[in-house]
């Protein structure tokens, strides 16, 4: 495989290395201390379809089913990111399912709904838009680099904060989504994780941990103290020092660790250009750790 580095602080791009055969454990190895040093890897000229893009992500753990049945091809586990349907056909950009993609272009880390959300996203694009379209990469900001350089004072103050994460608070950002079912909301309550991050595989480094696709609200913060921090936060990572924007060509698969890197995707003509794409997702085994956990207060 041919290693190539995206941005100063991180990112690769890997060629001649085709993920839909078997993968060696040295190879995995190596990717997995890739995704460890450098959070992002874009994988070229991939040829995938929904099984062996499933088949890849498992070698780095079980794969996350997606919380709505209707929205994914066919597999609940390979989620549909995409304006055209299963059988090809391009989405009005008033389709729910449209909808849900442009709620993916707020920053946000994948399943942070969840008490354990995922580790790594795995997408796979199989319909890009055209060199002249405006819009449509997918832009990247590093958390652990905005951490690094946050002022003291906001430090200080982000270091107790928790944020609340509802999968159904999608419906507050997006109205025109239907009601979720019953099923579906008791699967997924609304869960906190703390704003700062202490990553105990890096020898407890901190990061930023915010999403602005579920809810806004921040624990022990009145409603609106809590979106004017939220406002001061997209303002600051979104700093181009802190982000790597991916313009996407056909057949590159992308893969970013949702610990370190929040994502969003760059607003397109939804009704003039396709876009379709499909994800597998690693599941997170263990809950967001802040400062004030007991894993980390308490250790020797
Ligand atoms: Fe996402």
């Amino acid at each position: 495989m041919d290693i190539k580095n995206l941005s100063k602080d991180f990112g690769v791009e890997i060629k001649n290395f085709d993920c839909s055969k078997e993968i060696k454990s040295d190879e995995i190895e190596l990717l997995k201390k890739i995704m460890q040093d450098k959070h992002f890897i874009c994988f070229k000229n991939q040829n995938l379809d929904g099984n062996n893009l499933a088949k890849f992500t498992k070698n780095f753990g079980d794969l996350e089913a997606y919380p709505e049945k209707d929205k994914t091809k066919g597999k609940i586990e390979i989620f549909n990111v995409s304006n055209v349907s299963e059988d090809g056909e391009h989405l009005s950009p008033d389709d729910q399912r449209v909808i849900l993609q442009k709620n993916n272009s707020r920053w946000h880390t994948d399943s942070s709904y969840r008490y354990y959300p995922s580790i790594f996203s795995i997408l796979y694009g199989q319909e890009t838009l055209p060199e002249e379209a405006k819009g449509g990469q997918t832009e990247f900001s590093n958390m652990l680099l905005a951490y690094e350089n946050l002022p003291d004072d906001k430090k200080l103050l982000l270091t107790p904060l928790h944020q609340v994460h509802s999968y159904n608070d999608i419906r507050r950002l997006e109205p025109g989504l239907p009601e979720l079912t019953y099923e579906e909301k008791s699967n997924f309550p609304p869960v906190t994780h703390p704003v700062i991050r202490v990553h105990p595989d890096r020898n407890y480094k901190k990061s930023i941990y915010f999403t602005s696709n579920t809810s806004l609200e921040i624990g022990g913060m009145s409603l609106e103290e809590g979106k004017k921090l939220h406002g001061w936060l997209v303002d600051y990572i979104s700093q181009n020092k802190f982000c790597y924007k991916h313009s996407w060509k056909k057949n590159d698969l992308i893969m970013w660790d949702n610990r370190v890197l929040l994502h969003r995707v760059i607003p397109y003509d939804y009704s003039k250009y396709r876009r379709a794409m499909i994800r597998g997702t690693v599941e997170g085994k263990v809950p967001v750790l802040g400062p004030f956990s007991n894993e980390v207060r308490l250790r020797d």
